[in-house]
């Protein structure tokens, strides 16, 4: 399994390039802004064009860094990415570009299809694509099919969905604790379907309580951030379909933890998760442990 860097921070990409466990970088529109806010806040002015070199650089062989158009209509999108691709792909040969899998957002100039069509064009230009903002594995079935190489399933993203139609109110790096939620729901409907002994079937599924404990979270079926790309996983298996899932939107270690057992490809996430990866208060204590326990006999090993 990959893990990618979630950031377009040039500081926080060298310090996690240099840990040796990095293959490679997701940015977007909003985490380029990001890192152009630090940069000014540091008095540094950026020019994208190299800022973005030197990330490529950075990277360099270690693997891909993803880069996304910003326009809405597939033929401008397909017009950027060449553009991206012609500008940064000969510093280090890494560059993948982000498409969203769908651009409409309501103004009815833009088709639902926008960002499919981009997809199966640059796939066949053979551009590595990488299918953004998918938060259904319709959605990343589609992608599939037209060729995506990568497909990016916003984890985090639908937790917070999911949480705001149950009404639980939460923080934005708040864990979200599916199977509680989906134990409650099971119990609940156990208990409902017990006392409901001789109700019809029929009547039984029609019951608006049922329905609600059998869709948990209003989402079509998909409880959870990691349920999302655990189906995706489930059905590129059974179908042979070489996309690479990158789960993305990630909120915590625990989620990483959990998505990683579906069977993502790839996981990428913020630098503050992954430093928190790393920690645990037994390992801290360990440490602090051995530190105190160097006898003067072991300490004479390690002089020069
Ligand atoms: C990754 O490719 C995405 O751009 C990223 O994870 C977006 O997630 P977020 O803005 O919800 O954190």
């Amino acid at each position: 399994m990959k893990i990618f860097i979630d950031t377009a921070k040039l500081d926080e990409i060298r310090e996690a390039c240099s840990w040796g466990i990095i293959d490679g970088v997701t940015t977007n529109p909003t985490l380029i802004k990001l890192a152009v806010e630090a940069e000014k806040r540091k008095r540094r002015n950026v020019d994208m064009e190299d800022y973005i070199k030197e990330i490529l650089r950075v990277v360099g062989r270690r693997g891909t860094v993803n880069l996304e158009v910003i326009s809405l209509s597939g033929d401008a999108m397909i017009k950027e990415a060449q553009l991206l691709y012609d500008k940064f792909n000969s510093v280090a040969e890494n560059v993948v570009i982000k498409i969203p899998i769908n651009t409409y957002s309501g103004d009815s100039s833009v088709s639902d299809f926008e960002g499919i069509k981009a997809v199966k064009i640059l796939r066949e230009k053979d551009m590595l694509v990488n299918a953004t903002l998918v938060m259904s594995p319709e959605q990343a079935l589609l992608a599939a099919k037209a060729g995506a190489s990568y497909v990016s399933p916003f984890a985090g993203r639908i937790d917070n969905y999911v949480r705001t139609n149950l009404g639980i109110p939460f923080e934005a790096t708040d864990y979200f604790d599916h199977s509680l939620i989906e134990t409650i729901a099971r119990e609940r409907l156990q208990s409902y379907l017990n006392k409901s002994d001789n109700e019809e079937i029929a009547s039984l599924y029609t019951f608006e309580d049922i329905k609600k404990l059998s869709d948990i979270g209003k989402n079509n079926g998909i409880s959870s951030g990691k349920d999302l790309v655990g189906k995706i996983a489930t059905i590129y298996r059974i179908h042979g379909f070489d996309t690479q899932i990158i789960a993305a939107a990630i909120r915590s270690t625990r989620q990483t933890r959990e998505i990683a057992e579906t069977g993502a490809h790839i996981i990428t996430m913020g630098f503050q998760i992954l430093r928190e990866m790393f920690r645990h208060p037994k390992t801290t204590e360990g440490i602090k442990g051995f530190s105190r326990d160097v006898v003067s006999e072991y300490r004479t090993l390690f002089k020069e």
